[in-house]
């Protein structure tokens, strides 16, 4: 799949801009703050209704403004185009496929897949449990619209549960209810997440090995709270996850939150046996980052049959020239957008041709 071409309208920093894309390569250059990572987020935003960079979806309404718009035709791999079109309101956002309006968001994500690496990604690595857990629940929301019902399904029931902890509700009865769902989709999210770290460490790991000429192995480990219960029915399995709610609970409400599940589990990283959340240097931590990233776009190929497009905000030129050649070999396949204040020639001369866009105050120059 690919971007044939946007349209923005009062988006950040944007009035009215519409671009045509290249089929494989397009460059947005500028100077700082002009409007280069505001153009990558309107193109993300057409796979997830969602930002990479906020949760709070207004932000991206330009300043003063009431709504703001973002359109792109997507090209399918059989050549059959398809117009999204997101607006983005005070009270909520509109998202329309084909002209048609979509009545719930997870029908938005067959449409285009996307692929954003950012210096911000680095944190998926040294950062809190937050940003590793984050990582599996966007690819797996692009993957999977199922999870993406089931994580919206958790998170509602677990703020409902931590909410009567807090009130020091002890209604039995009433959290035997809680306890059942969150069990429920807890474990789906779970199994799901153990799936995709198992699939993600086979084609990641046969990527870093190879950036890093065979010395260093990388291993992907699903850490849970929830008991394991290898081997048992499902029934089984819930039954042990709803005790282990029923054991904490003393605690849980002496807390006042939920302590085990799905939300506080982590993702572990190892290179040759070395935890790297926690020892790994900037090189190592930044080159998993590269394999974890270039492997969700075969990941995505293998799951769905689909290429996806690749956005590179600010990451191209801090890498060495090995990881350079590296990453512009693996994205041969795919649409890539690069974004960069700028690009040495030596640089330039490792890219496929394509179109270059000049941004400034954001406004584009092709
Ligand atoms: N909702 C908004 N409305 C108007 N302008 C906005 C909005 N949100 C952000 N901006 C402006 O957009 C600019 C930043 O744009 P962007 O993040 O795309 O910069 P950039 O070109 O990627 O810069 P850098 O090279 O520093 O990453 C800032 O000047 C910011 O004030
Ligand atoms: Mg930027």
């Amino acid at each position: 799949m690919r971007f044939k071409s946007i349209r923005l309208e009062n988006f950040r920093n944007y009035k009215e801009q519409t671009l045509e894309f290249d089929e494989k390569l397009n460059l947005f250059l500028g100077s700082n703050a002009q409007g280069k990572t505001n153009l990558l987020e309107g193109l993300f935003v057409m796979g997830l209704g969602k930002s990479f960079r906020t949760n709070n979806d207004k932000e991206m309404i330009a300043f003063g403004q009431d709504i703001g718009r973002a359109s792109s035709v997507v090209v399918d791999e059989d050549g059959s185009e398809t117009l999204i079109e997101i607006a983005y309101a005070r009270e909520g956002k509109l998202i329309k496929v084909d002209g048609i309006k979509l009545d719930r968001s997870v029908d938005l994500l067959e449409n285009v897949y996307v692929v954003v690496f950012s210096p911000d990604d680095l944190k998926i690595i040294k950062e809190g449990p937050d940003n590793r857990r984050r990582f599996l629940d966007r690819e797996l929301c692009q993957i999977k619209p199922v999870y993406y019902s089931d994580l919206g399904n958790y998170k509602k029931v677990l703020k409902q549960r931590n909410m009567l902890l807090r009130q020091n509700n002890t209604d039995m009865a009433l959290f035997e209810v809680f306890d059942e769902a969150l069990s429920d989709y807890g474990l789906r999210l779970v199994d799901e997440r153990k799936r995709f770290t198992a699939k993600l460490e086979e084609i990641s790991s046969r990527i870093h090995s190879e950036i890093s000429g065979g010395s260093e192995e990388l291993k992907l480990s699903y850490e849970t709270g929830v008991p394991s219960g290898e081997g048992d029915s499902l029934a089984e399995r819930k039954e042990a996850y709803k005790a282990k709610l029923r054991k904490n609970f003393d605690s849980d409400i002496f807390k006042g939150y939920t302590g085990f599940g799905p939300h506080k589990d982590d993702l572990k990283i190892e290179l040759n046996g070395i935890d790297i959340r926690l020892f790994g240097s900037q090189g190592q931590q930044r080159t998993a980052a590269l394999s974890m990233k270039l492997a969700e776009i075969g990941l995505i190929k293998q799951e769905t049959g689909k290429n996806a497009v690749l956005l590179l905000d600010d990451v191209l030129s801090e890498l060495d020239r090995k990881r350079q050649r590296f990453l512009i070999e693996a994205m041969s396949d795919v649409q890539v957008f690069i974004t960069s204040t700028e690009i040495d020639e030596e640089l330039k001369a490792m890219l496929p041709s394509g179109k270059s866009f000049y941004i400034s105050g954001g406004n584009v120059l092709t």
